[in-house]
């Protein structure tokens, strides 16, 4: 083979895996490359909210579109697995959903899940005075 067709060769593997990466990226690098510090998972989830503006299409807290599902109560309404599985693949829960795949870390859907349990769990309390 000659150089030339090797570097095309080359050239060709990296274009697949970029779009590889980019398209229809792997956990493992999902985590390598978008890790969050879960020291504060709260705060974190919050800004990842805002980040990713889930409020463009949900209620969260209290503000937002109704354009999807409000969201509060969704921690108490679905459990651990379902919760996780529409922040990891919405389409693998509902095909035709219009909730995009934002390719979340393990982190960074643990640190939403956090925010979410954390107003779900004050409007409880709320309720409860
Ligand atoms: C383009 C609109 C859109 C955006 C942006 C969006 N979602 Fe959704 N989401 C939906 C829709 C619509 C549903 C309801 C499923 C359906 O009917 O297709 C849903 C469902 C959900 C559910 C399950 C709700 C339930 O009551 O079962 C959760 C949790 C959720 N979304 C979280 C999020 C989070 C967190 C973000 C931001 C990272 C986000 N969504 C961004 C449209 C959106």
């Amino acid at each position: 083979m000659s150089r030339k067709r090797v570097a095309v060769y080359l050239i060709i593997t990296a274009v697949i895996i970029l779009f590889w990466l980019v398209f229809s990226p792997p956990r493992w690098w999902l985590n390598l490359t978008k890790s969050v510090d879960l020291s504060n998972p709260v705060a974190t989830g919050e800004q990842l909210v805002s980040e990713y503006n889930c409020r463009r299409c949900h209620r969260i807290g209290g503000g937002g579109s109704l354009k999807a599902p409000d969201l509060a109560g969704v921690t108490e309404r679905l459990d651990d697995v379902s919760l996780r599985l529409w922040l990891h693949n919405p389409k693998a829960i509902k095909g035709n959903t219009p909730m995009p795949n934002f390719h979340l870390s393990d982190s960074e859907i643990e640190a939403i899940v956090a925010y979410l349990q954390r107003l779900d769990t004050s409007a409880s309390s709320g309720r409860k005075n």
